[in-house]
């Protein structure tokens, strides 16, 4: 006789259904135990935001605390994007020297791939595409601002001659220094993009573009948000169309620069970056798309990334040096007799670096104390990889904690005193193992800033032209606080300043 009967007619389909989505639920709950327990130690975070909330307003220093609990390398999530945060100069070489090609990428954030689609040089994704990109632009500022025949020394001089007059014009008066101090190395970077015979100051695209620079900015810390939480731009879309905007100006701002100067672009006389930039083009997108992938477009978009990341980065360092030298008088006391000694009242020129080791020192300290760039710029990595014994996934947020390395105790003793003696030998020469931890200011591995030397050239001609002519003292409370956006800066303070002959 045939019936219909089978084996699972007993089995109720929902209890099957039951048993089945709970193995899958443990097996996933175990594989996620299994993967932690091969990553970095940390501490355990919030389902969506992650670690957001433990940040507070200086996430750099709460990185230092957490690594005293959880060693020199952990791992947190940061919103949607798994993090690990290296906190000693050896678990930032282990990672960014040692494994170079797994660690250069970025991470692919909202407003990273709204920057050219992370095909730029600041944001852009590591590849043969960026290796070239990086390679054109180291060569066209060895060209035109760090070689023997470059002009940097002169405009340097200019620009701090120019602001040593105006704060000369106000010194029966207190006031803010900064304005004064980006307009003068933004003028540097302007006069070596176009041309050293530029008058930039009464030139509207000049102005322009420090007032480009400004709306940036003043928007990154809600850009910071959307990074690490893409859906929160739902819920504030006009800040994102803001920001977006300001990045659109940028962009025509580039793109202005460039369609002014093609007209009277001649190979034979090039003026500056911009016209060394359109020669690159010339040469390496002639078919409008490079072998390696690059593109005109992108070649002139290194005129954004010069003025972005060559300008607020020095002009902060500066701003730090006058607070702290203001407050520090005793030190600017000392910098100035260095400076009478072996000057002996003549200018200060690039063959003057490495003579002066306490000015070079100081500017060391500054570095050191202000740590403008806190946690650098983040890097991502490419593929899985092993760091240590842990397993870091591809795409892993990788942030070195440079301000905990400048603060840490076990290096510098006393870290929260500003004491520029502390990079000089019994001999009065600088200490190199001490400047080269500082060096990590301009990143590690093959993100490395490539505008290190010419801020290095600049703040020291600004520096010693400024101290050489004038004394600045504080006019405000000295207990200065730090603004983290972009990078860190003090907050707003007042000097008065009066001249030295
Ligand atoms: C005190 C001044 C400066 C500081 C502290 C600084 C710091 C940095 C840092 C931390 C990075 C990221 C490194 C990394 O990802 O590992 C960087 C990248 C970069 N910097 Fe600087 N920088 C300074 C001045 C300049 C100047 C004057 C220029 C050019 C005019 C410049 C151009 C760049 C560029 C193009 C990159 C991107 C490199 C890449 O992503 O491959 N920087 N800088």
């Amino acid at each position: 006789m045939k019936t219909n009967f089978t084996p699972f007619d007993n089995v109720d389909l929902k209890f099957c259904i039951a048993i089945f989505s709970a193995i899958l639920l443990i097996t996933g709950i175990l594989k996620k135990i299994w993967e932690i327990r091969k990553l970095p130690p940390g501490p355990w975070g919030y389902p969506f935001i992650g670690h957001l909330t433990l940040l507070g307003t200086n996430p750099a220093e709460t990185f230092s605390k957490m690594a005293i609990q959880y060693g020199d390398i952990f791992f947190i999530r940061m919103g949607k994007w798994p993090t690990i945060v290296l906190n000693s100069k050896e678990a930032i070489d282990e990672a960014l020297t040692k494994m170079p090609e797994i660690f250069s990428d970025r991470p692919k954030f909202y407003f990273n791939n709204a920057i050219n689609k992370m095909k730029g040089l600041v944001f852009g994704e590591y590849s043969q595409r960026l290796r070239l990109h990086r390679k054109i632009a180291t060569g066209v500022l060895q060209e035109f601002a760090t070689s023997k025949s470059a002009p940097t020394e002169y405009l340097v001089r200019k620009e701090s001659d120019i602001l040593i007059q105006t704060w000369m014009q106000s010194q029966d008066y207190e006031f803010n220094p900064i304005h004064d101090i980006e307009m003068a190395v933004a003028a540097v970077i302007y006069q070596l993009l176009f041309g050293s015979n530029i008058n930039c100051h009464s030139d509207q695209t000049f102005i322009d573009m420090v007032k480009n620079l400004k709306t940036v900015n003043e928007g990154a810390s809600a850009g910071n948000f959307v990074n690490m939480l893409p859906w929160i731009r739902f819920i504030m879309p006009s800040k994102v169309k803001q920001l977006l905007e300001r990045l659109e100006l940028n962009k025509k701002f580039a793109e202005k620069c460039i369609n002014e100067s093609l007209p009277s672009y001649d190979k034979n006389h090039e003026r500056g970056m911009v016209d060394g930039l359109i020669t690159a083009a010339n040469k390496y997108a002639e078919k409008e798309v490079h072998r390696d992938g690059i593109t005109r477009g992108q070649i002139y978009s290194t005129i954004r990334d010069f003025i972005g990341a060559g300008i607020d980065t020095t002009s902060t360092t500066l701003q730090w040096t006058i607070l702290l030298l203001s407050i520090h008088t005793n030190v600017q006391e000392k910098m100035q007799h260095e400076i009478d000694d072996i000057l002996g009242g003549r200018r200060a020129t690039l063959q003057d670096q490495g003579r002066l080791p306490y000015v070079e020192a100081t500017i060391l300290e500054v570095m050191r104390h202000g740590t403008i760039a806190p946690l650098n710029i983040p890097h991502s990595t490419s593929s899985d990889v092993k760091l240590r014994n842990y397993e870091i996934k591809k795409g892993t947020v990788v942030f070195c904690n440079i301000y905990g390395i400048f603060k840490d105790q076990n290096i510098w003793t006393d870290p929260n005193t500003f004491r520029p003696e502390r990079f000089l030998s019994k001999n009065n020469t600088i200490i190199h193992e001490r400047a080269d931890i500082i060096a990590t200011q301009f990143g590690v591995g093959r993100r490395r800033c490539i505008g290190d030397t010419l801020s290095k050239r600049e703040l020291f001609l600004f520096i010693t032209s400024i101290y050489q002519a004038l004394k600045t003292n504080l006019r405000s409370d000295p207990s200065y606080g730090r603004i983290i956006n972009l990078n860190c800066k003090p907050t707003p303070y007042k000097i008065q300043v009066n001249p030295r002959y």
